[in-house]
């Protein structure tokens, strides 16, 4: 074979590999919508998981855009039944999972309690959704991911679930939504050693202009997502058990 001919197979074969399919939680707005829409503009098949199909209005016309290319599903990370469901439909046939984004979240309300003062309720509400979320969904695709030659797993979590540099402000500590990314943050680091044939990573995506970001957010969703989405097509299996910037390198926050 020529060495054009080889070199532009090298090509096809890396633009294969960059695409697949991908499931992100939490997309029928925020981060998650528009990742969808990067990921379905670079030619990827998009399972887009959300609580209210019927109700993801964005959602679905960004699927109309790409017909045959984005299936909206039913997800509410809290129920056992509901990730079941959405596992038995995205595993239908045999099909695979390439890429799962773990981007469903929330950050309960006040934001201005402590450790001494928050609600104990609200703190088990914010794990149940950003990390029990994480994990039960991630335990229910773990059998689709294994039939991808390259199964990938994105925790997306935050400078407020670091150790060490916890980029809460003060007077804002954001108690019970900093607990929970800490607890995803180990998620990924166990996953990526109890997984060793997968990439699982950690990434902090910025501070966004979403309902969660608040309008004084720095960065725009659109573009904030648009790195964030080539750093996980670039993802390679030494990343694995790494936390992220949205630029792919290590982050700014150590655990
Ligand atoms: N925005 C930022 O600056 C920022 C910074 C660091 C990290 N993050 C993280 O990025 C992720 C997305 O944040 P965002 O800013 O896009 O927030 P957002 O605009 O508030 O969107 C949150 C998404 O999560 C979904 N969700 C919440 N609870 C759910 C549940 N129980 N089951 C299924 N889906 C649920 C929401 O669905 P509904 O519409 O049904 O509520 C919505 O789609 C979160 O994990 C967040 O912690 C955000």
């Amino acid at each position: 074979m020529a060495a054009t001919e080889s070199s532009a197979g090298t090509r096809a074969g890396e633009d294969m590999r960059r695409s697949g399919r991908i499931l992100i939680t939490g997309a029928n707005r925020g981060i998650g919508l528009a990742l969808a829409g990067h990921f379905l503009a670079r030619g990827w098949r998009v399972a887009a998981a959300c609580r209210d199909p019927a109700g993801a209005r964005a959602l679905a016309a960004l699927a109309a855009r790409h017909p045959g290319r984005c299936d909206v599903l039913a997800l509410e990370v809290r129920d056992a039944a509901s990730v079941a469901a959405l596992a038995a439909a995205l595993g239908a046939g045999g099909d695979t999972l390439d890429v799962l984004v773990n981007n469903a979240g929330i950050n309960p309300a006040p934001r201005e309690h402590t450790v001494a003062d928050v609600a104990v309720a609200a703190v088990a509400e914010a794990l149940d959704v950003n990390l029990l979320g994480a994990l039960r969904v991630l335990q229910a695709v773990v059998p689709l991911l294994r039939r991808s030659g390259r199964p990938r797993v994105v925790n997306i979590s935050s400078g407020g679930g670091s150790m060490t540099r916890n980029s809460a402000p003060a007077g804002r500590p954001q108690t019970a939504y900093c607990l929970s990314k800490a607890g995803l943050n180990m998620l990924t680091v166990r996953a990526a050693r109890d997984l060793p044939e997968f990439t699982v990573v950690s990434v902090s995506p910025g501070w966004i202009r979403t309902d969660m970001g608040g309008p004084a957010a720095e960065l725009d969703p659109v573009a904030a997502t648009a790195d964030l989405a080539t750093t996980i097509e670039q993802l390679q299996p030494h990343h694995s058990g790494q936390w992220l910037n949205r630029f792919g390198q290590p982050s700014e926050y150590a655990w």
